[in-house]
């Protein structure tokens, strides 16, 4: 189980000796900032098989001799040819719309093709390249593996909702057995933008709002993608992407503008990509948005400053779609070869489908604009991972062996079981026997599945309908429960619905002793180019549960999701809902599962859900404000001066509809007081102790946790800390450690955290990481809203 026993820091710190890639400082970072960068903010997940990885992965020396032996003999047009990637499987957008793929490649012009998926065309346009090409570079074949490949997991959000790192590592592991099979061996995953609004529809595609849990995520992901070996053959190469700062789309509106501070870059947004980074991720997209002004696709000191100089990143940097052509829109290049340059400098190795460096790069090296060194550090880039890859050695797919990599039985039930991890038990309040509704009893005779998600098997996958086994929620009950009679009822499709087709289904629910309401979004609402504005129910929807709600019939609502959905109507009146996000192939026989409590919910939200729209950007970790309305009742209008000037709407509630971490049980847990082994710690020693290879831990908090209902569970245990007084505020509360502990109806179980010195360090306004005098509040909680805190002091 993820993060069982004494967890996370302890295992998180254990791997730091043995780390990791070169790393330059610029002076103004201290020793702790070095700690702090190579093992906190991302490494802590440490599943022993980082290392492995560190040893074939794009880091290894024994590389560079054969790149530089394949440098030498690379003319210009060669070598600006491997800085080339073009999209040939969908040619929607700039520079797809070419059809010499294949001349291209024989004259050395391209080196890296995606959106190819079928074997035989990648074995097709690899045999140019190995045997028509000059030097016969073999061409890296990408794609978009998010979450599986054939194998559809839960999406990313789903998965950050499990706090599971194995079953996350597991998951990216089959993805990279089935893509490579297929001959693809580079996934643009994991995403590790942080988002704290969830209008911005990219939210499913990451591990939701925390640097800490979005670290940890975004390691497990690229240990699984990129296995114990890169040279593998059922290795695939990950991308972190996008860098950075992507998730801060200002409105939640997609591509657009962002404004962060190097404070809240530095704490919050950079801390995934440099676990990434230390989990040996072998390349990074270069995000669309500009950041404070400066386009992240050319910007020199998000990519060569801090992820080349500070991080010391070895592998690849890929622009993202066209993002060095939009530099023009975006007001930095007034034409493509002023973009080319712009993005080059900057530190873009590689051009994705503008075709400007295909156009344009030859002409900046030869004017001098760009130097043929520079220009080789990057070519390096790209062959350093081929060679990684052992593409050169083994660059074709075995064709009649592909199809047989494909959902394996043991990779659906994998994806049945992290469905049923990523459901998160929003509320589950009496029924009308007195107990709970859920889990429902194996008796229950007649069921209505009603809504347009109840019998699709495809849209709650979170992927166009394709091949392979799929099980809808209609099918997943009706095979859980054949004693029982289920009918269906759409009611009204995701964006739209007939009056009749509205009244039959609240008539079809009339019938029945129980409805199952298959409500939420399209795969398409949430994702790339999928900002809302509005957070509720599509269409008719919300009609349609109301009109059910009112019948009085016992009421179960399932939504299926890419983000949360403001429903507070809903949350009063509903009395069980399940966050089920998009859960994937497997997903009707998971939930179906977890409904008769076959399997007991133990999700926790990684997204605040909000109430309404307004609250976004919504995050736990906020700062408090000079003004925080502390002692007053948000629920009503500000009635005299005290209620009303303080940090507040006037018209809603400040706290979200659930907190992040989150998530309901059917059993019930108790929490003890959180107790500390210290209250009393030295700034001094512990920026010192911080530097020093393997920190020893420098505080414990502990809590007994007690299941005090009737059901065995897993639990999600978090630890959070507050840190005030600061040269720099601080969030309100900060994860620092979780844990998941299996624990059986009435038995009660001590659970310990250990505090390293690098949990307690911040960028303070010395722009440094460090540890600063504070005072420290420490909570051992079940989510970021309860819990008792213990104080300490952190003295000079
Ligand atoms: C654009 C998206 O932003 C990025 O995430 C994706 O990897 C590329 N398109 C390639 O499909």
């Amino acid at each position: 189980m993820a993060c069982s026993s004494l967890g996370f820091h302890i295992r998180f710190h254990d791997s730091c000796p043995h780390q990791r890639s070169p790393v330059r400082l610029r002076p103004a970072i201290s020793f702790l900032s070095l700690a702090v960068g190579l093992c906190l903010l991302l490494s802590m997940t440490a599943i022993a098989q980082t290392a492995s990885a560190q040893h074939s992965g794009i880091n290894d020396p024994a590389l560079d001799s054969r790149v530089e032996q394949i440098l030498r003999q690379m003319t210009l047009e060669e070598k600006v040819g491997q800085l080339v990637q073009y999209s040939a499987g969908q040619p929607t957008g700039p520079g797809t719309g070419r059809s010499d793929y294949e001349d291209m490649i024989a004259h050395g012009q391209i080196g890296s093709l995606f959106n190819v998926v079928d074997p035989h065309q990648i074995n097709a346009y690899q045999r140019i390249a190995m045997e028509k090409s000059r030097l016969h570079i073999p061409i890296l074949f990408g794609l978009d593996v998010i979450h599986g490949f054939k194998t559809e997991f839960p999406i990313p959000l789903g998965l950050a909702s499990t706090w599971d790192l194995e079953i996350v590592e597991k998951a990216s592991r089959v993805a990279a057995m089935e893509a490579s099979a297929d001959g693809i061996r580079w996934t643009f995953s994991p995403m590790v933008d942080i988002a704290r609004d969830a209008r911005w529809g990219r939210m499913a595609e990451g591990a939701g709002e925390d640097p800490f849990l979005g670290s940890a995520m975004a390691a497990a992901y690229v240990r699984g993608y990129q296995g114990s070996r890169l040279d593998a053959p059922d290795s695939i190469a990950a991308c972190a992407k996008h860098y950075v700062g992507y998730g801060a789309a200002e409105g939640g509106r997609d591509y657009n503008t962002t404004e962060i501070t190097e404070h809240t870059l530095r704490q919050d947004y950079l801390p995934p990509f440099h676990a990434a980074v230390d989990a040996g991720v072998a390349s990074v997209m270069s995000a669309f948005n500009a950041l404070g002004g400066t386009p992240s696709s050319a910007n020199p000191f998000t990519l060569k400053q801090v992820l080349r100089k500070e991080w010391g990143f070895r592998g690849l940097v890929v622009s993202d779609w066209n993002s060095i052509g939009e530099l023009i829109p975006q007001g930095v290049a007034m034409n493509g070869e002023a973009a080319a340059r712009k993005a080059f400098l900057a530190g873009v190795d590689m051009d994705m489908v503008s075709s400007l460096y295909h156009d344009n790069l030859q002409k900046i090296v030869s004017s001098g604009q760009v130097t043929t060194a520079e220009l080789d550090e990057a070519v390096r880039h790209v062959l350093r991972l081929k060679l990684a890859l052992g593409l050169f050695d083994h660059a074709y797919v075995d064709e009649a062996a592909a199809p047989k990599a494909l959902y394996h039985p043991d990779s659906l039930e994998l994806a049945r079981t992290a469905a049923e991890r990523s459901f998160v038990l929003l509320k589950n309040a009496d029924g009308v026997t007195g107990k709970p509704l859920l889990p429902l009893s194996s008796g229950t005779q007649n069921i209505a599945v009603i809504g347009p998600l109840g019998e699709d098997s495809s849209y709650p996958n979170g992927a166009p309908a394709g091949s392979g086994p799929r099980t809808s929620l209609m099918a997943g009950i009706a095979k859980r429960a054949p004693q029982a009679h289920v009918s269906h009822f759409r009611g009204c499709g995701i964006l739209d619905g007939s009056d009749q087709e509205l009244a039959e289904a609240v008539a079809g629910g009339q019938k029945s002793d129980l409805v199952i309401l298959a409500l939420g979004e399209s795969p398409e609402m949430s994702g790339e180019a999928g900002s809302r504005a509005h957070l509720g129910l599509p269409g008719r929807q919300e009609e349609l549960l109301e009109a059910i709600a009112h019948s009085g019939k016992p009421l179960v609502l399932i939504l299926f999701s890419g983000r949360p959905l403001t429903l507070p109507w809903a949350f009063e009146h509903v009395q069980a809902v399940i966050a089920a996000w998009l859960p994937g192939i497997e997903g009707g026989t998971a939930l179906a599962r977890i409904l008769f409590g076959d399997v007991n919910p133990s999700g926790k939200l990684a997204v605040s859900w909000p109430r309404s729209v307004g609250q976004e950007p919504l995050y736990y970790n906020h700062l408090n404000t000079g003004r925080p309305p502390d002692d007053i009742d948000l629920t009503k209008p500000p009635t005299d001066l005290a209620s009303r000037y303080v940090s507040r709407y006037i018209d809603e509630q400040n706290t979200p509809q659930f907190p992040f971490g989150y998530g309901g049980s059917y059993t019930t847990f108790s929490y003890g007081a959180t107790t500390i082994s210290t209250k009393r710690l030295s700034a001094v020693e512990l920026n010192k102790n911080a530097a020093a290879a393997a920190a020893p831990a420098v505080m414990t908090a502990e809590a007994m946790v007690t299941n005090t209902g009737s059901h065995a569970a897993n639990e999600v245990v978090q630890l959070y800390i507050r840190l005030q007084g600061t040269s720099v505020a601080q969030p309100v509360r900060a994860l620092k450690g979780f844990q998941t502990i299996a624990i059986a109806p009435g038995e009660t179980k001590q659970v310990k955290f250990e505090l390293r010195p690098e949990a307690l360090a911040m960028w303070n306004d010395h722009n440094e990481f460090a540890v600063e005098p504070a005072k420290l509040t420490v909570w051992v909680s079940p989510d970021s809203a309860h819990g008792s805190p213990a104080e300490a002091e952190i003295v000079p």
